[in-house]
C-alpha cells in the first residue's frame, strides 16, 4: 500500500462528496481523484463508439486505453477533463452518461481495468479520493474514510437547484426516480457495491450545510493527524 496519505470520501450520487473533496483538498493542498469521472469517461466513450452496454470485454479494453488527461489547477480547483484532447467536463455530467456509467461500473473487468489508474493518483503530499469504493477497494489502507450520505429527496433537491442555477429545467419527481435507479444499481452490484467501509465514519448530510459537513470531515482528518 502507498505511504501517501489518502482521504477516502464515498457515498451515493448527489451526496455532495465532490464539492467536499475539493474543499478538503484546498484546505490541505492535496490532489483530488474524482473516480466517478473515469466511469463517466468510459461511458461516454462507449456511447460515442457504439460499444454495447453489456459487452464487458470491449468495455474493459476501452477502460485500459482511455485517452484521458486530468489537467489539475490549484488545489481544490476542479481539474479540466480531456478525452482525446477534447474538454468533456460538462458532457460527462449529463444524465445519459451518468446512467451509462452506473451500468458499465457493474462489470468486474471494467473495475479491474481502472484500478491501477486510480491508485496512480496517490502522490505527495496526499490525495482526496471520491467515489463509491475508495475506502473499500481502491484505497483500503486509507487513514481517513468518510461515507457521505443524504436522503434521496434531499439529493434530488440539490441536483434540481444546481440544474436551475445552470438555466436547465428540472423535474423533481423524475430526479428522485433517476437517483433511486442509480443508487439501486450501485448498492446492489456484486462487485465493489456502494457501502461504507467497516472503518468509515458515516455522515448524514440531509440536514447539514456544506460548511457543516466540511467542518465534520476536517475534524475526522485532524483526528487522524492529517492536518
Ligand atoms: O460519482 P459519479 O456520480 O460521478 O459516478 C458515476 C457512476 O460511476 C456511478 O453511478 C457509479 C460509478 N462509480 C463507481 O462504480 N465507483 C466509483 N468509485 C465511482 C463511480
Amino acid at each position: 500500500m502507498t505511504s501517501v496519505p489518502v482521504i477516502a470520501i464515498d457515498g451515493p450520487s448527489g451526496s455532495g462528496k465532490g464539492s467536499i473533496a475539493l474543499m478538503v483538498a484546498r484546505a490541505l493542498g492535496y490532489h483530488v481523484l474524482d473516480s466517478g469521472a473515469l466511469y463517466r469517461l468510459l461511458a461516454l466513450t462507449a456511447l460515442e463508439k457504439g460499444i454495447a452496454a453489456d459487452d464487458e470485454a470491449a468495455l474493459a479494453a476501452a477502460a485500459l486505453d482511455l485517452p484521458v488527461t486530468f489537467e489539475e489547477g490549484a488545489p481544490g480547483e476542479p481539474a479540466r477533463v480531456l478525452l482525446a484532447g477534447q474538454d468533456v467536463g460538462d458532457r460527462i455530467r449529463e444524465e445519459d452518461v451518468g446512467q451509462m456509467a452506473s451500468r458499465v461500473a457493474a462489470f468486474p473487468a471494467v473495475r479491474e481495468s481502472l484500478l491501477a489508474r486510480q491508485r496512480a493518483f496517490a502522490r505527495a503530499p496526499g490525495l482526496v479520493a471520491d467515489g463509491r469504493d475508495m475506502g473499500t477497494v481502491v484505497f483500503p489502507g486509507a487513514p481517513a474514510k468518510i461515507f457521505l450520505d443524504a436522503s434521496v429527496e434531499e439529493r434530488a433537491r440539490r441536483r434540481e437547484k444546481q440544474l436551475l442555477g445552470q438555466g436547465v429545467s428540472a423535474n423533481l419527481p423524475r430526479l428522485v426516480e433517476e437517483l433511486r435507479a442509480r443508487d439501486d444499481r450501485d448498492r446492489n452490484r456484486p462487485v465493489a457495491p456502494l457501502k461504507p467501509a467497516a472503518d468509515a465514519v458515516v455522515i448524514d448530510s440531509t440536514h447539514l450545510s456544506r460548511e457543516e459537513v466540511f467542518q465534520q470531515v476536517m475534524a475526522i482528518v485532524r483526528q487522524h493527524g492529517l492536518a
